[in-house]
């Protein structure tokens, strides 16, 4: 049972937004269709009511595409590999690595277990939910499918899918682009983009250069439209999306550096920039956000900066 009860988005003809706006997945649909996001222990409730209302016959269902491994863009797959055993996993090398973790080492599977369940506890606050998913007896997470930049995901009926690589929030990001439709998914490859205010937290958490590198990547390619992993789709003006994400990891970044260099204490810097975060999300628990913050400076003590790093041509 869910509490508020959120329909599907029908964004073009063929692709849906499911899940909640916070959490959303993506549904592509040619003759076999691709679930875009391994969704979270509790939005899989709410992404199997969306389908049965699309009236979507699961065996059509193929793909089940993975942006990246982070803990709240897999809880649905075990759910989902329980009752759909013919679903492909689709993910990167790296994804496939990092998930196989989850399998053989108890302490990666005993963390994702407990950010799932924090997870939904926010879920649940946000009247989303009635109830925390009770925990399952066993988890599988398994790849089916490696893919890695320039591959094709063919649905038929002419939904066709390019992969790209876009590491730098994770080592193991990839993105999808629909030439035809002119459709990104851009996963967490801008950071996490609060649209009401307008305001990005770049999540530069594994490299600042490949992040920039990333997003430099995704605007050069032609798009009308970029879905994002939480929060919204970006309609038109896709090249500002990131313009401006680069600009305000620039000016993150350099303002990190420059409290650094007149001798800041990185914890209180770190303690600060949590703050900030929550006044505009709150996806995770603040000490979740603070760790992540702590990583940002990390990465920006290391980053080797070049000249054209934050620009766009
Ligand atoms: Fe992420």
């Amino acid at each position: 049972m869910t509490g508020k009860k959120y329909r599907h988005i029908s964004i073009t003809p063929n692709f849906y937004q499911l899940g909640t706006p916070s959490f959303p997945a993506y549904l592509s649909l040619g003759d076999d269709g691709m679930i875009i996001e391994g969704g979270t222990g509790a939005t899989f409730a709410i992404i199997i009511n969306q389908l049965k209302e699309l009236g979507i016959e699961p065996e059509r269902i193929k793909y089940l595409f993975l942006t990246h491994t982070h803990a709240d863009h897999i809880g649905a797959i075990p759910r989902l590999r329980r009752i759909w055993p013919h679903l492909k996993v689709v993910a990167s090398p790296v994804g496939e690595k990092l998930l196989t973790r989850l399998v053989t080492k108890e302490e990666a599977l005993k963390e994702f277990i407990t950010t799932d369940r924090d997870i939904a506890e926010i879920i649940l606050s946000k009247g989303d939910i009635d109830a925390v998913p009770p925990e399952l007896d066993g988890y599988t997470f398994g790849v089916d499918m490696v893919v890695k930049e320039g591959d094709r995901l063919d649905l038929g009926s002419g939904v066709s899918w390019t992969v790209y690589d876009t590491p730098g929030h994770s080592p193991c990001h990839i993105s999808l682009h629909n030439e035809r439709e002119g459709t990104l998914v851009i996963g967490d490859a801008t950071g996490l983009y609060a649209p009401e205010k307008d305001i990005f937290w770049p999540n530069y958490f594994s490299s600042l250069e490949a992040y920039c590198d990333s997003i430099r990547k995704l605007a050069s390619l032609p798009a009308r439209r970029g879905t994002l992993c939480h929060n919204c789709v970006i309609e038109g003006r896709v090249k500002r999306h990131f313009q401006k994400a680069l600009s305000t990891t620039e000016s993150y970044h350099r303002e990190m550096m420059a409290r650094l260099d007149r001798g800041e204490d990185p914890d209180e810097i770190a303690l600060e920039r949590a703050r900030w975060v929550v006044t505009f999300t709150a996806l995770i628990p603040f000490e979740g956000i603070r760790a992540l913050t702590t990583l940002l400076l990390r990465r920006s003590q290391s980053a080797v900066v070049s000249e054209d790093l934050f620009a766009i041509p």
